[in-house]
């Protein structure tokens, strides 16, 4: 059986142009590049290729820095973590201790999960809630700021749902109140034109794997002269910023990803966008009782959330698995009860439709008769969920 993949916001195919020269590095082009001798001379100038695709990537100035972390996973929890060492009651802090930060209710849980985390040793949070289509407005962070603010963290796409949020507006809020600005980008590079400078944006996280680049590879953004305290100690990588020997062969990769995901922001832009639609309007006209998850209009290209009224999203999901379809729910499977998304309860969808909520995400590798055939099955699959539910 075919199998076709609409779970992209999870992780996309990585491209075989990646694949192919993650290979060579693999293989053949193995030095460290911090060595001294040949093999390690001979990755540099590759290496630099791929930054260079990186910073056009994500429109990043030279004079600005790009940390090469583990994913956004990582480079969430630096900056963050970062800004809140900076801020303890050291002499390091130079007396501007600040213990105040904002972020949203909608952030990916390794923006979340961290500022919860300093919440437990201290820290003042504040969860901006967002509206029913899970946008957050610019008024609302200029409310929450105040003089103990240390950092503003609000991502530019959603996961789940989508919705791109008004970074551009929030950034320049936080600028004028002379307050840090991070967003999680991770979502959003591949899918819409994103560029560092225009955002304005102090830190910005990304990871390869969502724009068709390997796994376990991203990156962190670093406006010039902004402080970042390093989260690894030991060797001199990254300007002592991360310790670690490098992972050339991933960020050989990320940099092959980097420039296709330039070079097709377009085709995201129309062929994407147009075979989302197609998915995304036959099931509003032919299936009843769906409910549009996120904000029609300000959205990724590539994402559609939909609930269908009593049909369970992890039961669907195993039907659409059963034909070759690979999809998602934003629930997640706790140890012990089945818990609704809280992305989803943030746009104030009750815990029961919650829990109907499936996430198909195209990537530019989606073909029109992938769509066509998840259409020709659907309607179907859902008759027959729903008549299990209602007990017939
Ligand atoms: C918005 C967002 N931020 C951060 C991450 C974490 O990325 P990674 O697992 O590659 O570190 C993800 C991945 O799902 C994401 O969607």
């Amino acid at each position: 059986m075919k199998r076709i993949y609409l779970d992209n916001n999870a992780t996309t195919m990585v491209s075989p142009a990646a694949a192919r020269e993650m290979e060579k590095f693999n293989t053949t082009h193995y030095g460290n590049p911090s060595s001294l001798h040949g093999f390690g001379l001979d990755t540099r100038p590759e290496l630099r290729k791929a930054l260079d695709r990186i910073y056009r990537l994500i429109g990043a100035p030279d004079s600005d820095d790009v940390l090469i972390t583990s994913g956004a996973t990582e480079a969430n929890n630096h900056v963050i973590k970062s800004v809140f060492m900076a801020n303890l009651d050291t002499e390091a802090s130079r007396g501007a201790r600040k213990n105040h930060y904002i972020t949203t209710n909608i952030e990916h849980p390794t923006v979340y999960k961290t500022f919860q985390y300093l919440e437990e040793i201290g820290a003042r949070v504040t969860y901006l809630p967002c509206d029913k289509n899970g946008l957050i407005s610019a008024e609302q962070v200029k409310a929450a700021l105040t003089d103990q603010t240390a950092l503003v963290s609000i991502m530019l796409a959603n996961n789940e749902i989508g919705t791109i949020l008004p970074l551009q507006e929030i950034a320049a809020a936080c600028r004028r109140a002379g307050v840090l600005m991070h967003t999680d980008a991770t979502q959003a590079i591949g899918k819409i034109p994103v560029n560092a400078q225009d955002l304005d944006v102090d830190y910005l996280s990304f990871s390869a794997h969502k724009f068709h680049g390997p796994k376990g590879v991203g990156g962190l953004y670093v406006r010039r002269g902004r402080r970042l305290e390093p989260l690894f100690h030991g060797g001199e990588q990254m300007a002592n910023l991360r310790a670690g020997t490098l992972n050339v062969p991933g960020i050989i990769g990320m940099g092959v990803a980097a420039q296709e995901a330039l070079d097709d922001l377009n085709y995201e832009a129309t062929e994407v966008k147009r075979l989302r639609d197609k998915l995304e309007n036959f099931i509003l006209q032919n299936i009843p009782d769906v409910f549009l998850n996120g904000d029609k209009q300000k959205r990724t290209p590539n994402t559609l959330n939909i609930a269908f009224k009593d049909c369970e999203g992890e039961a669907l999901l195993w039907d659409l698995n059963e034909r070759g379809i690979a999809a998602s729910t934003g629930s997640a499977c706790a140890s012990e009860e089945l818990e609704s998304s809280r992305v989803l309860r943030a746009l104030g969808i009750d815990k029961a439709l919650s829990h109907m909520a499936v996430r198909f995400s195209l990537s530019r590798f989606t073909t029109e008769k992938e769509i066509d055939y998840v259409i020709s099955v659907l309607p179907a699959v859902i008759k027959r969920l729903r008549e299990i539910s209602e007990g017939k």
